[in-house]
């Protein structure tokens, strides 16, 4: 018999049925509908169907069995030096294994997991094989989420899952998810944005598409891991109301609303003890809370398993990856620190997600994935995701054949994505320089000449983790006046590409060369804007960046700057696309630019204080609390470079009759409100539209940021004069706030004010306004769970508020 099922949609149901009940929510939205009607011919199989299943497969296991499939078996990255049980087939370049079964009763498959954010990174050769495996690269997780399109994100999802069913994986250690707390973390570019409410919807999309092909994804790294910085090891320190508004908010609205396979608890320590040994965030929160159905494993390595396996396992971490520790666990086990009682909750949990998986249910993989198609979609959603930051003079669009002048190293080496685990094999990436030779006429001398300098100076470092290879950087160099000038004569427009590449196990830091531009790019911007000025063109800067950086130094200088971020595969195409106008970009800032890196609320305590004095810092306190990102910048007026949630298009809109068109917050925790807007599109271009909702909620116990994101919509591509109304549910719970004393999440009274806006900077715009009569209880959580070490109070690091 075979089990292959689509996963129920029970959140959305529940989602539904609950509106429903509150006679005034208009519905599920699109995403899900569509996803619904291309999975329906499926039989649908609930999470209790399979917990099932897994219980009675469980009680076919010996004790040998079970701790065997708890602790992976071992890093194996396609060259057979570990065994795995029951592999049927292997898929070289996985990052890791799920051990399965063979016994006279069950046959289960042992299951592949592999990276990652930006797309499924395995080997794109075999050994014995001829053929290639290769993935497609897409935009990193940040640009995705500057699309604030769910449905665009979906898509990717879509196509991405069929790249992981197809070429034989069965889960993807995707998407990272967590908070960018700070601009200089190295892996931000694998994560969404500063906002919880943003990367949890950009999450739950991105679940919901890759598992419409019947693969699993792995929710990652949960939680409060904001910094790579001796991030084995460190000991991050959380307010229980930190935790609850921005660290973990993302992570339970992907569970909630999308029911991801798996969960990867993090590296770090929280509050004193390593995540995966922590019960309240693995089970009370997780699982009873937020009713999770599927597994959590272990990062790799994470904690010390060869020590303290039982511990991960006791309080709710199913799986031990990359695992190997086995004999460390049979005698925990011997020693009676667990029981066959506690591991046999691990196992079915992991079989309850196992027995939907490609590998159990014997599916052949083609090996032939789409990826012309797949091509395509990573250049549109790649172009369509950027954000313009300035557009003066419209400098932009540049009509195609005109005569450019491109300069910058990242013309020639276009950085497609991070390092690390976020990498991704894919047959070959378009550098900017040959998307722009495609559609103009560009001055060959200049990318001659930038092909040879880079040919020359290019750098080789060795990656993090040695076995996912080097990479290549290279500094600008300073260039000649005379080259600039004659430059500025021979053509049209000038275009500046800034580059940056970041990755796994190293954070950024605020020196010249990573958040800040080197004296030579901030001189080319300087010669080139006067020479192309003096000529009466214009210049454009592109940020191929892995994450933000500085613009206050030079952004008065140029005309236009173009945040690509690292675009994937299609990287010269999708900036050309946008630079020529073929693609309105339609992005919007997931994450604040501020002024100076020095006004970012935790720029005082990252990456961490070195406690011990060993030189390496050990504890990162979370001075900022709930203050993160635009929260920081709006409640304590600080002014900023661009605000969150900003923008430009090459067209306009208008928002007009922004208004409540029901409020049940009468009805308690089951109530909420709806809010619409009309959206015009006032240009004479067609162009897309993302618009926002901010709340201001009424202070009575609990101090709140001036504003917070709780909802957004994005509107389908407008013609010039078109309208489109959003509509934006808001149920009580989005917009509850945590009182730590009570551990409640409640909704104050009061009277409340949101504003419909295309960006966090709601100055000059108007807000609407509702009322809430009397405080709402939402939900009532753990007692004691997330507790502060003993003898520490929130208030002795948390600094914001003075
Ligand atoms: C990373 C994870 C990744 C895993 C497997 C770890 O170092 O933190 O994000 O999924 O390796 O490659």
């Amino acid at each position: 018999m075979r089990y292959l099922a689509v996963k129920p949609k029970l959140n959305t149901l529940t989602v539904c049925l609950t509106l429903a009940l509150a006679s005034m929510l208009a519905g599920c939205n699109d995403d899900d509908d569509d996803q619904q009607e291309e999975t329906s011919s499926s039989p649908v199989k609930d999470a209790a169907y399979y917990q099932k299943m897994a219980k009675e497969a469980a009680g076919k296991m010996s004790i040998e069995e079970k701790l065997n499939m708890i602790m992976g078996p071992g890093m194996n990255m396609g060259n057979g030096e570990v065994q795995v049980t029951n592999l049927k087939n292997n898929v070289s370049g996985v990052a890791g294994y799920i051990n399965g079964v063979k016994n006279e009763q069950l046959d289960i498959a042992a299951v592949k997991l592999a990276d990652g954010p930006a797309g499924l990174r395995i080997n794109s050769t075999r050994s014995g094989s001829s053929e290639t495996y290769y993935a497609t690269a897409w935009p990193i997780g940040s640009l995705l989420a500057s699309s604030w399109d769910t449905k665009l994100v979906a898509q990717v999802g879509k196509a991405m899952g069929e790249e992981i069913k197809e070429y034989g994986v069965d889960f993807i250690l995707a998407p990272g998810m967590n908070i960018q707390r700070n601009p200089l973390n190295g892996r931000n570019f694998e994560y969404y944005s500063e906002d919880p409410l943003l990367s949890g919807k950009i999450a739950a999309a991105m679940v919901d598409g890759v598992e419409s092909n019947q693969v699993g994804t792995t929710i990652k790294h949960y939680v409060a891991n904001n910094s790579e910085t001796n991030r084995n090891a460190i000991d991050t320190l959380v307010s229980p109301r930190a935790m609850r508004e921005i660290y973990l908010r993302g992570f339970q609205i992907a569970v909630e609303e999308a029911q991801p396979w798996a969960v990867m608890s993090s590296y770090n320590k929280l509050n004193g003890t390593y995540t995966n040994e922590r019960r309240d965030l693995l089970t009370d929160i997780l699982r009873n809370e937020w009713d999770f159905k599927g597994l959590v494993m272990s990062d790799w390595f994470a904690g010390t398993p060869e020590l303290t396996a039982w511990k991960q396992f006791k309080a709710g971490n199913d799986l031990i990856e990359p695992g190997g520790e086995l004999q460390a666990l049979k005698a925990s086990y011997d020693n009676g620190d667990i029981s066959e009682a506690d591991v046999t909750v691990n196992v079915e949990h992991i079989l309850s997600q196992v027995f939907q998986s490609p590998s159990y249910n014997n599916y052949v993989p083609s090996n032939k994935p789409d990826l012309a198609q797949h091509r395509a979609l990573a250049r549109q959603a790649a172009a369509e995701s950027m954000v313009l930051l300035k557009n003066d003079h419209q400098a932009l669009p540049i009509a195609p054949r005109q005569k450019l002048a491109s300069f910058g190293v990242s013309q020639i080496e276009t950085i497609k994505g991070g390092t690390g685990s976020g990498q991704v094999n894919n047959e070959s990436t378009v550098m900017l320089a040959e998307g722009l030779q495609q559609q103009y006429s560009v001055d060959e001398s200049l990318i001659a000449f930038y092909r040879d300098y880079y040919a020359k100076n290019r750098v080789e470092h060795p990656g993090f983790i040695a076995s996912i290879g080097t990479y290549f950087t290279c500094d600008d160099p300073a260039l000649d006046a005379s080259v600039v000038e004659s430059a500025a004569q021979n053509n049209d427009a000038a275009l500046i590409t800034i580059g940056r590449i970041a990755g796994e196990g190293v954070d950024r830091t605020n020196t010249r060369g990573d958040y800040l531009l080197t004296e030579n790019e901030l001189n080319l911007i300087q010669t080139v804007s006067d020479a192309f000025h003096a000529a009466g063109k214009k210049v454009t800067v592109v940020l191929d960046v892995s994450a933000i950086v500085d613009t206050t130094e030079w952004a008065d200088k140029v005309d236009a700057i173009l945040l690509s971020y690292l675009p994937g595969q299609e990287a010269g195409n999708a900036i050309t696309d946008v630079i020529a106008g073929n693609i309105n970009p339609a992005g919007k800032l997931a994450q604040t630019i501020p002024q100076y890196y020095a006004d970012v609320p935790s720029a005082t305590t990252f990456p961490g204080k070195d406690t011990n004095g060993d030189g390496t810092p050990d504890e990162i306190a979370y001075n900022d609390d709930i203050y993160v990102g635009y929260r920081y910048y709006s409640t304590f007026n600080k002014p900023v470079a661009w605000p969150f949630g900003y923008g430009l298009s090459y067209t306009t809109f208008a928002y007009d009759g922004a208004t409540v068109e029901t409020n049940t917050l009468g009805n308690g925790a089951k109530g909420g409100i709806t809010l619409s807007v009309s959206v015009t599109n006032t240009g004479s271009v067609a162009g897309k539209e993302a618009a926002q909702v901010y709340i201001s909620a009424p202070e009575v116990k609990l101090q709140k940021p001036t504003l917070e994101l709780k909802s957004f919509s994005k509107t389908e591509s407008l013609q010039p004069g078109a309208s489109q109304k959003l509509t934006f549910t808001i149920p009580a719970q989005t917009l509850a706030s945590f009182d730590p004393q009570k551990n409640q999440w409640i909704v104050e009274p009061g009277s409340y004010q949101a504003w419909i806006t295309p960006s966090s900077d709601v100055t000059g715009h108007e807000p609407v306004t509702f009322n809430v009569s009397e405080e709402i209880v939402v939900s009532n959580t753990t007692p004691g769970a997330l507790a502060l070490p003993a003898g520490v109070n929130a208030a002795d690091f948390v600094t914001v508020n003075q």
